[in-house]
C-alpha cells in the first residue's frame, strides 16, 4: 500500500489521521522536530533553522501531508510567537518543497493543512472558497503567508498540490473542544462576547477523511474549505454543546473587553466570525460523516477520539 509522509504527525490532527490511515492499509511515518523511539510510526528528524530533514523520510513516500505549525492559540500573540507562528508553517513548507525537488522519483501529490483564518473577521457574510479572502488581522496574514508558501510548492515540485482551509477541529483529545467543556465541570460554559459570531467546526474525522479523499481524487488541486455545512454561532454552539453532552451548566457570556485586556490580539481567535460553507468539497463529492453538531459531539464523547 502507499506510503504517506505527516510532517507535524504527533499533533491532533495527525495522531488521528495516521491511525485511520493505518487501519485503512497505508503506511504511515512521521516528520518530526524531535527523534520519537517510542512512537507507533518510523519517525524522522527536521530541523528548519539547519535547513535539514533526514532523507530516508522520502523513500518510496507517495503522499506528504504537512500539517506542522506551532499553536495559534498556545501563548499571547507577542512579536516573537507571531514569528514562530507563520515561520513554523512557511519554512517547513518551503523546506519540504526544496527536498521534493532533489527527489527523483516525485510523490504523487503535496497536501497540507491551511485555515479558515484566511477569510478574516466577516460577520454574517456567507463564505466559501470563491469568496475574497479577509483585509486585516494578524490571522489572514498568516495565512496569506502559509497559502502563498503553498502555492509555490505546487508550482516548483511539478506535482498536485492541494490544501485544506480547516475550521475549528472537534475532538476529545485536544483542540477547543476540551476547553469548551472544562467549565461545565463547574456548572457553567461560555460564550465570547455577544456570541453572534459565526464558528465553523469540524468533525476530527472529516477533515481525516478529506486529506484522504485529495489522496484518492487526482482531479482535486488548491484549497478546500474543510469545515462542516452548518457552522453556528458561538451562542448557540455553546448551546447545543451543552444538550448534547447532557451536562447542567448556566451558559453565561464572557465579555469582549475582558477578553481582549486578557488575551489582546489573540482574542481574533475566539472573536472572529467565520460562517464558512466547504462547498468546493461538496461540489467533489465529497460526503459529510458529521454534518450537525449535536450528532458530531455525541460521537466524539461515544468513541473518545
Ligand atoms: N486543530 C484545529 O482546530 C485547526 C484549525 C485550523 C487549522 N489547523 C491547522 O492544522 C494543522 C494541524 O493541526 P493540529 O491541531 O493537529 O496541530 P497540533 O496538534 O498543534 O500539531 C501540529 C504539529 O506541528 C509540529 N510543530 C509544532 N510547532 C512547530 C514548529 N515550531 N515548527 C515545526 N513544527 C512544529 C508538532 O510536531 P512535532 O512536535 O512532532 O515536531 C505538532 O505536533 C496545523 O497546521 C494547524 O494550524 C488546525
Amino acid at each position: 500500500m502507499s506510503k504517506v509522509l505527516i510532517a507535524g504527525g504527533t499533533g491532533l490532527v495527525g495522531s488521528r489521521l495516521s491511525e485511520i490511515l493505518t487501519n485503512s492499509g497505508y503506511q504511515v511515518a512521521h516528520l518530526s522536530r524531535k527523534k520519537n523511539p517510542n512512537s507507533k510510526y518510523p519517525t524522522f528528524v527536521w530541523n528548519t533553522s539547519k535547513n535539514f530533514i533526514d532523507e530516508r523520510a522520502f523513500e518510496g513516500v507517495a503522499y506528504i501531508i504537512n500539517l506542522a505549525g506551532a499553536g495559534i492559540a498556545d501563548s499571547l500573540w507577542t512579536k516573537s510567537r507571531k514569528k514562530l507562528i507563520i515561520d513554523s508553517r512557511v519554512e517547513t513548507t518551503e523546506l519540504i518543497t526544496k527536498y521534493i525537488q532533489k527527489l527523483e522519483t516525485k510523490p504523487k501529490a503535496y497536501l497540507s493543512a491551511a485555515a479558515i483564518g484566511i477569510y478574516g473577521d466577516r460577520g454574517d457574510e456567507e463564505l466559501t472558497e470563491a469568496s475574497a479572502i479577509g483585509k486585516k488581522g494578524f490571522l489572514v496574514e498568516s495565512c496569506v503567508a502559509w497559502e502563498n508558501a503553498i502555492r509555490m510548492a505546487g508550482e516548483q515540485n511539478g506535482i498536485r498540490t492541494a490544501a485544506l482551509r480547516v475550521g475549528i477541529v472537534l475532538s476529545t483529545k485536544g483542540g477547543a473542544l476540551p476547553k469548551m467543556t472544562l467549565p461545565m465541570n463547574f456548572f457553567t460554559a461560555s460564550y465570547f462576547g455577544d456570541g453572534q459570531q459565526w464558528y465553523s467546526w469540524i468533525h476530527i474525522d472529516d477533515v481525516c477523511q478529506m486529506f484522504i479523499e485529495l489522496m484518492k481524487n487526482e482531479s482535486l488541486e488548491g484549497f478546500y474549505n474543510a469545515t462542516a455545512p452548518n457552522p453556528l454561532t458561538n451562542k448557540d454552539l455553546t448551546k447545543q454543546l451543552v444538550k448534547a453532552l447532557g451536562k447542567r451548566a448556566l451558559v453565561i457570556p464572557a465579555p469582549k473587553a475582558a477578553l481582549r485586556m486578557g488575551m489582546g490580539e489573540m482574542a481574533d481567535v475566539v472573536l472572529n466570525s467565520n460562517r464558512i460553507f466547504p462547498a468546493r468539497m461538496e461540489m467533489a463529492g465529497y460526503e459529510f460523516k458529521f454534518s450537525e453538531f449535536q450528532a458530531a459531539i455525541k460521537d466524539l464523547k461515544a468513541k473518545d477520539i
